[in-house]
């Protein structure tokens, strides 16, 4: 993490007063693949990044949250008993954490609070996540003997995003920045719960963030509505066959989505064959990551573009120029990162392409859009922890 526990504690004391906090830091994240399949009950392959959110907190022996950013130079008193919280979405996720670690028990206080981050914000890398699973992580910590498993931390993160931000999120973010382990993705099962580390060390190849700088805004985006679609169709194939155990997309076959054609609209299954593909798309990327088959991995990628772009249409016409200058560059894996509707692309390069490729890339968005892209290489870093 860039960010210095120095210049968080000269803020914190600079707004807040009284005696130095706790410092706990927690990060962004990449996926390498398996995109909206978490709440659709499969799998996906993140890993927490070095950018991060970090936050200094002290108790303060009240009822009261007084929180500063130090990014928005914005400051603002709320209390944790209020039902409604602070209307700022920044302040929110405090607040919803806050609330959420109570109802599972934890006597959380009031406390004074100064929190900043190096998570590009807009870039699909997870920054509300960050700040859900940092406070989350902090107040177990400082409030709750860390009595509460790390899972259900990731699920307090979650819940603040559907119950106070208004996006119907899955689980992958939260808890990528709170398992994040340095040099290892992780593989979870979204319906188990199960993960495994994968060490990640793909000799030869880099990866490579392109940040499109179009804003990625899930709040009010149509995200909601690509969740809906995929429960449309669940609820359909239920109709059709009332025996059958069927929660998410996970349980359902391509004879199934066929079925239904005519039952739900032709843009949910659309939509459907997506998340279908994708499903498969993650179990032979892992394939391909045992037998060190980065080309597969790559080519994988590539379908996933193809996917989220012509199927699930969380594209952009940016992100779509992007992915072909990186096919144009002979790049092995190129995709959109995250939610999409903005943000990054995601790139499997190998070593000899890299500085052909980000230059290539930054001159021709240049050229085309009149504004750099940002390039973001890639670290993987630690989930959540305290810092002193
Ligand atoms: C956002 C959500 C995640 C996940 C991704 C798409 O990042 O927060 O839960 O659905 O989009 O894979």
């Amino acid at each position: 993490m860039k960010l210095k526990i120095d210049d968080v504690r000269t803020r914190f004391i600079k707004h807040l007063g009284g005696e130095p906090g706790s410092v706990y830091a927690s990060p962004g994240r990449i996926n390498l693949i398996g995109e909206h399949t978490d709440y659709n009950g499969g799998f996906v392959f993140p890993g927490a990044v070095e950018q991060g959110m970090i936050a200094e907190i002290r108790p303060n022996g009240s009822r009261t949250i007084r929180a500063y950013s130090i990014d928005l130079k914005d400051y603002a008193e709320f209390s944790i008993d209020d039902k409604k919280g602070p209307r700022a979405s920044h302040f929110r996720y405090i607040f919803g954490v806050a609330r959420e670690m109570m109802a599972l028990g934890v006597p959380v206080q009031g406390f004074d609070t100064a929190f900043a981050g190096d998570v590009p914000n807009g870039a699909g890398m997870s920054s509300s996540a960050a700040l859900e699973s940092c406070y989350a992580f902090a107040l177990n910590d400082i409030f709750g003997d860390n009595k509460i498993d790390k899972m259900t931390l990731a699920k307090v993160g979650q819940a603040t995003e559907h119950k106070y931000i208004g996006v119907n999120c899955g689980i992958m973010d939260q808890f990528a920045s709170v398992f994040g382990k340095k040099g290892h993705l992780m593989r979870l099962d979204c319906r188990s719960g199960e993960y495994q580390y994968f060490p990640w060390n793909p000799k030869g190849y880099k990866l490579v963030l392109i940040n499109s700088c179009v804003k990625h805004e899930l709040v009010g985006s149509p995200y909601n509505d690509r969740r809906k679609s995929c429960e449309n169709c669940v609820n359909a194939i239920k109709e059709l066959h009332p025996e059958k155990e069927i929660t998410t997309l996970r349980e359902a076959t391509w004879e199934e989505l066929k079925e239904i054609e005519g039952k739900v609209s032709a843009e949910d299954i659309k939509r459907a064959n997506f998340v279908l593909g994708e499903k498969d798309r993650v179990l032979a990327v892992c394939d391909a990551l045992e037998k060190g088959d980065y080309e597969e991995v790559g080519q994988k990628m590539y379908e996933t573009h193809y996917g989220l772009s012509k199927e699930y249409e969380v594209s952009c016409e940016e992100l779509d120029f992007l992915n072909d200058v990186a096919k144009e560059c002979s790049v092995t894996g190129s995709r959109i990162m995250g939610g999409g509707f903005g943000g990054c692309t995601i790139n499997l390069v190998s070593e000899e392409l890299y500085d052909h490729f980000v230059t290539t890339a930054v001159s021709k968005f240049q050229e085309k859009y009149g504004k750099k892209p940002i390039v973001i290489n890639v670290v993987i870093g630690d989930g959540a922890r305290k810092l002193c």
